[in-house]
């Protein structure tokens, strides 16, 4: 499916759109199955999104929050995805907290976290370990080298396609984060990317022939789902033949 790309003026007419697509597809997946999973994007730009989705009267009962990925750092750290998104969405709104997955970064082992949290999204769609669960909703980042997730250029959890969870690697520091196969199994994956300093790798990205290993964000294909990116003019200026 042909990618959506859609760039606004400006963030906050971003975000709107955003908080608008969200309430479409978390309305649309409790009308059709009776609840909507929703995969995290860390980083800074989604935070204006979880500070308007705290806004909403939502039937928070039937919505279960998850992370795309995490910094393997307690909750309480100001660099915590799961922190970031509580302080900003989750602690406002009357969601049942068993209905919030942060992933666990408390384990000595990285590796056993993965396992913990790939256990978990067995356990709660009812996948095999070689099944690969469908969220309803992944937001999904981009860093300047194409990143996307914690799914960084020449590492090795590009390649990871036979479990749901693996460790990224960050100059070093290890994160927690989804397989390209899990995000590619996504209903509706949702890209938002400000700033100039995203240009070059969304001309890569979109480019013709691009080594996805250079720019992981390229991975990301849903096979049956469909993909967005939406943009801010700064970062989006490159793809405006694409619109
Ligand atoms: C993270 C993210 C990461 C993020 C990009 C973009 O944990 O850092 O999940 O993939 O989305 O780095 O970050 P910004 O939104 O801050 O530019």
């Amino acid at each position: 499916m042909k990618p959506n790309v859609e760039v606004f003026a400006d963030r906050s007419q971003l975000i709107e759109r955003a908080l608008e697509l969200t309430l479409a597809e978390i309305k649309d997946a409790i009308a059709q199955r009776g609840c909507c999973t929703i995969a995290l994007a860390g980083g800074n730009t989604p935070k204006p999104l979880y500070e308007q989705l705290a806004q909403q009267n939502l039937p928070w009962q039937n919505i279960h929050i998850f992370w795309g990925d995490e910094r393997y750092v307690p909750i309480s750290d100001p660099q915590s995805n799961a922190g970031m998104a509580t302080k900003a969405w989750l602690n406002h709104v009357a969601i049942p907290p068993s209905n919030i997955y942060p992933m666990p970064t408390q384990a000595a082992d990285p590796t056993e976290a993965a396992q913990t949290y790939d256990q978990q999204l067995q356990t709660f769609f009812g996948t095999g370990p070689k099944e690969f669960p469908s969220f309803d909703i992944v937001l999904l980042g981009l860093g300047p080298d194409g990143h996307t997730a914690s799914l960084f250029p020449h590492t090795d959890a590009l390649q990871v396609c036979d479990r749901n969870v693996t460790v990224g690697n960050k100059d070093g520091q290890p994160r927690l984060t989804l397989t390209v196969p899990v995000l590619n199994q996504a209903r509706c994956i949702v890209f938002l990317a400000t700033g100039a300093n995203k240009q070059d790798a969304l001309t890569e990205i979109f480019a013709e022939t691009t080594d996805a290993t250079h720019y992981p964000a390229r991975l990301i294909q849903p096979m049956n789902g469909k993909l967005s990116w939406l943009l801010d003019a700064a970062a989006g200026e490159p793809l405006q033949k694409y619109i």
